[in-house]
């Protein structure tokens, strides 16, 4: 033991081992008291905690003991200046030290602590591999979750999945160095934690809300660009006295179902549905077409299965400029500005900077050949409707990532994605011949669809 302790100061390697160790530990525990004082759940904190910590102080047992090994093979004549703790000088000496050591750990601690929040940060997730994260991040700015931290949902809190999501992190960081990413990056996350770590953590599965209406503005290709609404009475439902009703029925708790699809969850095989009561009921597609699929193991259906883009939010290219039309971003009295927008930004480009010198050239070529006089008299107007062609192709579509208009499909409904009808489109029966609901019914009250002046708007005082 003497000896052991001898030759552990007697080296250089064991000296900076010992230190290494002995900060981790100091380290370690003042992290541990931080995170009992309130700051649980922290991820990045846990990482730094349970991994980078004691992964510091096993490389410093590793270098004691490798330099006591070196220095046994050496003669053992003394290095360092013998300390005697018989002289008061030394004495002071090594409070001071222990001092020092002290001030240090916590302003380490302090420090670590504030580059937790750093790397916590959204900015972090989203602009530190710049170009692989921006296609996420700008369609995550301009969706309802711009506030909500990337590691929400993503890592969430407790151990087990940040550790998971780290090793998977850390795997992301070498594929995005020696450049083995994949283009598009793949979705769904096969990873990614079960709602009830994440979405659950704010949004209550159970609320009951009824039915909302919705209203969606869109254009026509014809030359006045005509504008239609479609106006719906969702039955969003939850759970109410009775039990739950409507689209979120899916989410009682008492209800599970679960399916087996392809990798893209596009095709889904087999949905079987467990209730309290009754017996499990199991719907098999009726209509395969692929030989011999080979169906990805079986996955609960959670929030994620319907809102897969609650935060990427990428539009078709209908939606982006029927927004843009329906805020007066484009003008609208252009004549055939939606068909000739559309076509614009649908067409084939190699970068941003070409698709917007692309979209703008091509709409003045338009309107410069079919209609000369407007040309000359509205060209301000055409000029910006270019310019922001231009920016809803650069928001929605990325060709440095493989990213085109309809990558990233959004499932919530059936009409840009077969969303619901993934289940929902009678094609799923039971051995009896029990169906999976499609009726246009079943989640909602069609109160227009496509109507130019729907007579319920005449209710609404203006
Ligand atoms: C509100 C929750 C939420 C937040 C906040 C969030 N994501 Fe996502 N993310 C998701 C979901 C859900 C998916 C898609 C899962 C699926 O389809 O399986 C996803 C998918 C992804 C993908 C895969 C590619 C894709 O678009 O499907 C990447 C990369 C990604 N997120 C990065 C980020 C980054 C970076 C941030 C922060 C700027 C972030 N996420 C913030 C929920 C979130
Ligand atoms: C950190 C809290 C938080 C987390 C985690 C979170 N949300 Fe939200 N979510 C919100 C808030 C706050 C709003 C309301 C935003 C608003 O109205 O502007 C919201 C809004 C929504 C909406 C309504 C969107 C709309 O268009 O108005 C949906 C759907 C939704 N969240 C789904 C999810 C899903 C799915 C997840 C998990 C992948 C999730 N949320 C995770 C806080 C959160
Ligand atoms: C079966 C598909 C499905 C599942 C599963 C599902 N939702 Fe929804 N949810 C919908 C649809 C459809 C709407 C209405 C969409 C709209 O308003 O555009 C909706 C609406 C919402 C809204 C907005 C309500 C409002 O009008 O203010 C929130 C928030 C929400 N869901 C959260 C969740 C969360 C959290 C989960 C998981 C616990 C979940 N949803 C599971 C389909 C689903
Ligand atoms: C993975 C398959 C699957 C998907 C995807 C799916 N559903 Fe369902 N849904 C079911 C099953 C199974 C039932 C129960 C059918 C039965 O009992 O006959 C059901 C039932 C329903 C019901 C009736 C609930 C009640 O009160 O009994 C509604 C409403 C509904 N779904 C709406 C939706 C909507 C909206 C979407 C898309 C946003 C959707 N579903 C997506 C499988 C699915
Ligand atoms: C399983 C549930 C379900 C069934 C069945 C269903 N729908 Fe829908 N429908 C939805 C949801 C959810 C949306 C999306 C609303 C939104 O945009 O948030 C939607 C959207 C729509 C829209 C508006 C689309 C748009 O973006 O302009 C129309 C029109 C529509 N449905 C018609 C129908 C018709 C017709 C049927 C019967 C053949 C039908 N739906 C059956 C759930 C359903």
């Amino acid at each position: 033991m003497k000896d052991h302790l001898a030759a552990l100061t007697r080296n250089t390697m064991s000296l900076v081992g010992s230190a290494l160790m002995l900060i981790s530990a100091i380290l370690f525990v003042s992290l541990m008291l931080i995170e009992l004082l309130g700051a649980e759940g922290n991820p990045y904190l846990g990482i730094i905690t349970y991994l980078i910590l004691p992964a510091g102080g096993l490389l410093g047992f590793i270098l004691v003991v490798w330099g006591i090994r070196r220095e046994r093979r050496r003669a053992p004549e003394p290095v360092f200046p013998v300390i005697d703790l018989n002289l008061d000088a030394t004495r002071k000496r090594l409070m001071m030290l222990i001092l020092v050591v002290t001030v240090g750990a916590v302003v380490l601690t302090a420090a670590m602590s504030q580059g937790v929040h750093v790397m916590e940060s959204t900015s972090f997730c989203g602009e530190t591999c710049h170009s692989v994260m921006s296609p996420e991040y700008i369609a995550y700015q301009r969706s309802p979750h711009a506030r909500v931290a990337c590691v929400e949902c993503h890592v969430g809190s407790g151990t087990d999945w940040f550790v998971r999501s780290k090793l998977s992190g850390a795997w992301q960081l070498v594929s995005i160095t020696f450049n083995l990413y994949d283009r598009p990056i793949p979705t769904p996350v096969h990873h990614l934690r079960p709602s009830e770590g994440t979405c659950e953590q704010c949004h209550w599965p159970e609320k009951f809300y009824g039915v909302r209406s919705k209203m969606i503005t869109s254009f026509s290709d014809d030359e006045a660009n005509t504008e239609v609404k479609t106006i719906l009475l969702l039955k969003v439902g939850g759970n109410d006295f009775a039990g739950s009703q409507g689209i979120h029925w899916h989410m009682d708790p008492d209800v599970e179902i679960r399916y087996r699809s392809d990798e893209k969850r596009r095709t889904m095989y087999e949905v079987e549905l467990t209730t309290s009561d009754g017996p499990v009921k199991r719907f098999v597609k009726q209509t395969v077409k692929e030989e011999n699929p080979e169906p990805m193991d079986w996955r609960v259906m959670d929030c994620v299965d319907c809102h897969n883009r609650p935060t990427h939010v990428y539009y078709t290219a209908e939606e982006a400029v029927d927004l843009a039309l329906g805020r007066d971003f484009i003008a609208k009295d252009l004549p055939y500005v939606r068909r000739e927008g559309l076509r614009a930004v649908r067409a084939g480009y190699a970068s941003h900077d070409e698709a917007r010198q692309g979209i703008s050239t091509a709409i003045n070529d338009f309107y410069r050949s079919e209609y000369p006089a407007l040309a000359a008299s509205r060209a301000e107007d055409i000029e910006e409707a270019g310019h922001v062609l231009g920016g809803l192709y650069a928001s929605n579509v990325f060709p440095s990532m493989k990213i085109e208009w309809d990558t990233y499909p959004d499932f919530s409904g059936h009409y840009n994605s077969l969303g619901c009808n993934r289940c929902h489109a009678g094609d799923h029966a039971t051995e009896d011949g029990d169906v999976i609901d499609s009726d246009c019914s079943l989640c909602h009250t069609i109160v227009a669809w496509d109507e130019a002046s729907p007579e319920i708007l005449e209710l609404i005082p203006k």
